[in-house]
């Protein structure tokens, strides 16, 4: 009844491929590679029930109280010494903004730095949801082609020259959905193209601390984040239902921007979430929290490999990430993702077509599958079926 008044804003939106995907596969009997969520039994619980006890026995109605827009100051003093601790990162909390996850990061940077038909850079494949995020905003998205070690580095320069670009928006570390990590030349050359062309680097690092085999290497502009907009979130190390995360932003007339865009948003991110979160990090260990994740994805990651190998067809070529949630396979070239999908789905098992990570809707020949949300038997199982089926 209300189409025509529907704003053209709204309608360069896509709805969520995988949150369509997620509806139909919620019965219990479907084998589920397709979201991206952590392993529940992640989730720390019995310690969160301990902090929220705590909080409102010891801060009482502050906890339920309006807040400020850029969060928790305690909150952002820990994460400022943590990125500082880990990384050698130079920021204070003055510098940290509290998001509704890194997602609402993602919109945020859409609505400040975007106007229609303005260049964005982004990865091809690239992760969907900054995707869809930025094409509210109408921008001329520009994919640039994801090798096994980071972005094409010519095409990203050729790029660069001709368009004038307000950013380029990366995933550094097991990048969603292809589970690829830049490579140390790959982070030196993208930080000097782009600073090179004047343009901002908006690092997205959700999976940065999932590393389980090799060296961490973090933000690819640890060193200086001036010129770089930093994204993390507590989604996948402690719990994605709080919707936390944070950005990291030193240019102040940026931070002002995107803190008066938060304020137009929600006024701040849930206080009450802000401070069980604060509180249970100050309570508890959390890098030994994020060791036995490592520990667990690491194992589910290898049983997904192996069973990958057994029962996939030879010529089917897939990554091996050494940390996060997801394994990026491609599939014979005459075959379509979304047509596997389907047959997939009778037989119980599910997986997200690759479709929905490139800008151009293109008939794709890979698919995303996630390892952290399923056991051991369950992943070999679904991956039996799924390898008979390509076969
Ligand atoms: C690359 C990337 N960025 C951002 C997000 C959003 O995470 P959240 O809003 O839960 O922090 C995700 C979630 O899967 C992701 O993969």
């Amino acid at each position: 009844m209300f189409e025509e008044k529907i704003s053209q804003l709204s309608l360069s939106t896509p709805p969520s491929f995988i949150r369509a995907i997620l509806k139909t596969t919620e019965s219990k009997d479907v084998i589920s590679f397709a979201g991206g969520l952590p392993n529940p039994i992640s989730f720390p619980k019995e310690q969160l029930q301990e902090s929220t006890n705590r909080i409102i026995e010891n801060y009482g109605s502050k906890v339920f109280q309006y807040s400020q827009t850029a969060g928790l100051v305690e909150l952002r003093k820990y994460i400022a010494e943590r990125l500082q601790n880990t990384q050698g990162i130079q920021v204070t909390y003055d510098d940290i903004i509290i998001t509704t996850g890194s997602q609402q990061a993602l919109d945020l940077i859409g609505k400040v730095l975007i106007d229609p038909d303005d260049t964005i850079i982004l990865e091809e494949p690239g992760y969907l949801g900054a995707i869809q995020a930025f094409s509210q905003y109408r921008p001329h998205m520009c994919a640039i082609r994801l090798e096994d070690d980071g972005m094409d580095m010519n095409e990203l320069e050729n790029k660069l020259k001709e368009s004038n670009a307000k950013f380029i928006y990366t995933v550094p570390n097991f990048q969603n959905p292809s589970g690829l990590t830049y490579s140390p030349e790959k982070r030196k050359m993208l930080f000097s193209l782009a600073r090179k062309y004047n343009c901002i680097l908006v690092e997205d690092d959700p999976y940065g601390d999932l590393r389980f085999e090799g060296t961490p290497y973090g933000y690819i502009s640890k060193a200086d984040p001036s010129g770089s907009i930093l994204l993390g979130t507590f989604s996948k190390t402690v719990t994605p239902g709080m919707r936390l995360g944070f950005m990291v932003i030193k240019d102040d007339t940026l931070r002002i921007r995107i803190n008066t865009a938060k304020e137009a948003a929600d006024l701040h991110s849930n206080i009450f979430s802000q401070y069980i979160l604060w509180d249970y990090l100050t309570h508890n260990d959390l890098e030994q929290h994020i060791t036995k994740i490592r520990a667990l994805y690491q194992r589910q990651c290898s049983t997904m490999l192996s069973s990958m190998e057994t029962y996939f067809p030879e010529e089917m070529k897939f990554t091996r990430p050494e940390g996060g949630m997801f394994i990026w396979a491609t599939l014979p070239e005459n075959m379509h993702a979304i047509e596997l999908f389907e047959k997939a789905k009778e037989k119980n098992v599910v997986f997200v077509p690759g479709n929905p990570f490139y800008i151009d809707a293109r008939n794709a020949n890979t698919m995303r599958l996630n390892f952290t949300n399923s056991d051991d038997e369950i992943i070999v199982e679904g991956i039996k079926r799924l390898g008979e089926l390509i076969k």
